[in-house]
């Protein structure tokens, strides 16, 4: 079937407007009140997940980021050790694959040609593969041993949004699953599941600060650069957002997790170069505000994504007020706004948004 814009001037606001819907749709038939529904992962997983000692995740771009806040979550829920690499680095190199190494691949198309490679290179060294995938049928799919699917529908935009948000949740439910089998509770699991049931009201609340975002945007359009930083989880956020803005609007931007900001990207801070954190309320954020004061001390311009009056705006300090969102959830959340920031920045820079230079939608050839 083919896929219109609707009522948008582009598939990128389209999808992102979609995540609400389209994460309810990861969640459909995978989790009850209060516990993960295994089953969605087949009935060869459960064999896997009850051996599974270490995961090696492999993935390219947005879903490269996707992995690596799952490696936050998989270390912290699970406690068992979690290793994330980039396919093309992955493909062309000898490692050591410990025994029992549950291999994740996580892609949008399941036809990246080096996240296939990295599979099809570690065939019969590992415990099971599991595909992270949007289109069913994929190469990726067929050849892995495991899969669970996004449910996202056809993404149309280069730069991956609604594909980026349900390979979170999907990961974050491949969590669940693994920690179940080392000490989750009960009582943690359903206070996990519960925050899923709310996921897709608080991406709507995000969604819906379009318009704000679209007013902060007359602040990049000039610029030639940005810094995005992050603490935790929200670290690969910052990436996230740092590569939306360059793929689509052609500004220079790089992610820091805040604290490496006096180990070099301090020489750069200026009133060129805009500054944005996504803060939420988690115990990183005084660490996170204290790294702020050193930008602000350095004259840099700061935008501030953050929890409601957790963070006070100031002379170059603007701050964006997120909704109130369970911990588990601030990547989800926060991927949001920059997302919009990115698609604002691009329409005012007049730049193609759905088809940016030099850029593919898949990458099937190396
Ligand atoms: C291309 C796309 C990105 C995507 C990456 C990985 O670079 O432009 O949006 O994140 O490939 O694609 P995959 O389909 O494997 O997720």
């Amino acid at each position: 079937s083919t896929v219109d814009k609707g009522e948008f001037r582009h598939f990128m606001m389209k999808e992102i407007y979609e995540q609400p819907e389209v994460v309810k749709a990861t969640l459909q038939g995978r989790i009850s009140e209060k516990h993960l529904l295994e089953q969605a992962f087949g009935s060869d997983a459960t064999a896997a997940f009850d051996q599974a000692d270490h995961v090696q995740i492999i993935a390219c771009g947005t879903s490269f980021h996707a992995g690596l806040v799952a490696k936050y979550w998989l270390e912290d829920m699970a406690g068992i050790p979690c290793a994330i690499e980039v396919a093309s680095e992955y493909r062309y190199r000898k490692h050591v694959i410990p025994a029992k190494t549950l291999f994740v691949t996580i892609s949008q198309s399941g036809e990246t040609a080096d996240t296939l490679a990295a599979l099809r290179a570690v065939k019969g060294k590992v415990l099971a593969s599991l595909a992270i995938c949007n289109v069913p049928g994929s190469s990726l799919v067929r050849e892995s041993d495991l899969c669970l699917m996004t449910n996202a529908g056809p993404e149309i935009g280069v730069a991956s949004t609604k594909a980026f948000t349900t390979q979170l949740v999907a990961l974050l439910m491949l969590s669940i699953a693994l920690a179940r089998r080392h000490g989750l509770t009960e009582a943690k699991e359903a206070e996990l599941v519960q925050a899923l049931h709310q996921l897709p009201v608080l991406l709507l609340a995000a969604v819906k600060l379009n318009k704000d975002i679209e007013v902060l945007s007359q602040d990049f359009a000039e610029k030639n650069h940005a810094l995005f930083l992050g603490r935790g989880p929200l670290y690969p956020i910052a990436m996230e957002g740092a590569l939306k803005l360059k793929e689509i609007s052609y500004i220079h931007a790089e992610a820091y997790p805040a604290g490496e900001l006096k180990h070099g990207p301090l020489a750069l801070v200026d009133k060129e170069m805009p500054v944005i954190a996504v803060a939420p309320n988690n115990a990183l954020l005084d660490k996170l505000k204290a790294n702020l004061q050193e930008v602000k001390a350095r004259g840099g311009e700061l935008f501030v994504f953050a929890g409601a009056d957790h963070i006070q705006p100031e002379e170059g300090l603007k701050v964006e007020q997120m909704p109130d969102v369970p911990e588990i959830l601030e990547p989800i959340v926060y991927t949001i706004p920059l997302q919009l920031l990115s698609y604002h920045v691009a329409v005012l820079k007049g730049t193609d948004v759905d088809q940016p230079r030099n850029l593919a939608k898949s990458v099937t050839v190396e």
